[in-house]
């Protein structure tokens, strides 16, 4: 059985469908089992483990601490959630001799790269949110040697905030939206990335390792193996600005009906719209190691919001 940690949150709610949709069997918790308490979580294991059939093999934790600036003033909380609750998690399953997958950022990076990021590239977080996930996969790795660490970047999806809602939801009120132009990255669908977790956790669980030194040719599918462990990164294909990616969001919207309103749409700089954290300007992730291992291309960011946006359109009607 699989154990999601964090089921509730936005990318936990998107696994847990894509779960569903393969068929698995899975137990889901959230705040109700504190990933910061040892004690608790491996009750929990236990009591599972003596109510099912089957014991847990494999462990998706999706649970985090995400307020990057609110972090900054709230370092234990954020070094608690992002760095010892993965490690007990981690220890856990590897005692239990489960599989583990954690998920990660692209804030891990200072994002003065001039080409997209690969898994091995040294880190060098620019803030305290980005530090702890950043700990948090050293303190996972050496708990859980096997372990999967997944890492992505700008993700939206249907529960929780996020820079897709806010901007229609702008949008609709005024008629200038200012935002920033300096910072690139790639828009990510947490059904997207969810997808992928489910296919990672099907294939890890499989006995067959992965077919090695394999190129996939875009487009094409291959059957893939078990994927070595490790770090990957998946998000969205492309690259944009937030400038661009709202850019795109009030077309698409307008589109659908989704705003209804004329609203300027303006590029700025990041100075003009100070914050506590200074975020990576340049946050692109290289995907060709994830592409390799799932045996088929990432989603293209522009037509993961268009999917996203149909899906809000057919919710509001
Ligand atoms: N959002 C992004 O743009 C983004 C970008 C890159 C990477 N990521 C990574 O993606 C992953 C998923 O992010 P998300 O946006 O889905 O986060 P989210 O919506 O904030 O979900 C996280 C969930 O974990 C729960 N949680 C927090 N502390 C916990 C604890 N001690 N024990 C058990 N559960 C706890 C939260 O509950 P509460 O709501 O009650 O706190 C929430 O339900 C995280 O690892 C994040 O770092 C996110």
């Amino acid at each position: 059985m699989i154990w999601l940690v964090g089921n509730k949150g936005m990318l936990g709610s998107e696994v847990s469908l894509a779960l569903q949709a393969l068929g698995v069997e899975f137990i889901g918790t959230d705040r109700e089992v504190d990933i910061t308490d040892a004690a608790s979580i491996r009750a929990f294991a236990d009591e599972t483990a003596r109510a099912s059939s089957g014991t847990i093999d494999w462990v998706i934790n999706c649970a985090a601490y995400t307020a990057v600036d609110k972090a900054e003033d709230d370092r234990d909380a954020c070094r608690l959630i992002n760095v010892d609750g993965p490690e007990n998690l981690a220890a856990l399953a590897q005692r239990m001799g489960a599989g583990f997958l954690h998920v990660s950022t692209d804030y891990v990076f200072d994002g003065y790269g001039t080409r997209p990021y690969r898994e091995d590239d040294p880190t060098n977080p620019t803030g305290y949110y980005g530090l702890t996930k950043r700990d948090g996969e050293m303190a996972v790795l050496a708990a859980h040697p096997d372990a999967y660490i997944l890492r992505t970047a700008w993700l939206y999806g249907k529960n929780g905030n996020n820079f897709v809602r806010t901007m229609i939801r702008l949008m609709n009120e005024r008629d200038l939206v200012r935002v920033v132009d300096d910072q690139r990255g790639n828009p990510t669908w947490a059904r997207d990335l969810a997808r992928a977790i489910a296919d990672f956790v099907r294939l890890a669980r499989e006995d067959r390792p992965a077919p090695s030194g394999r190129f996939v040719p875009a487009g094409r599918s291959v059957p893939a193996g078990r994927p070595p462990a490790g770090v990957y990164h998946f998000a969205g294909a492309g690259e944009t600005t937030w400038f661009g990616f709202a850019r795109e969001i009030y077309r698409l919207a307008w589109a659908r009906g989704l705003v209804s309103t004329d609203c300027d749409v303006q590029p700025c700089t990041s100075a003009e719209y100070p914050s506590k954290v200074r975020r990576p300007p340049y946050s692109v992730l290289d995907k060709s190691k994830i592409t390799q291992a799932l045996g088929r291309p990432v989603p293209e960011w522009r037509e993961s919001l268009e999917g996203y946006l149909d899906e809000m359109r057919n919710d509001a009607t």
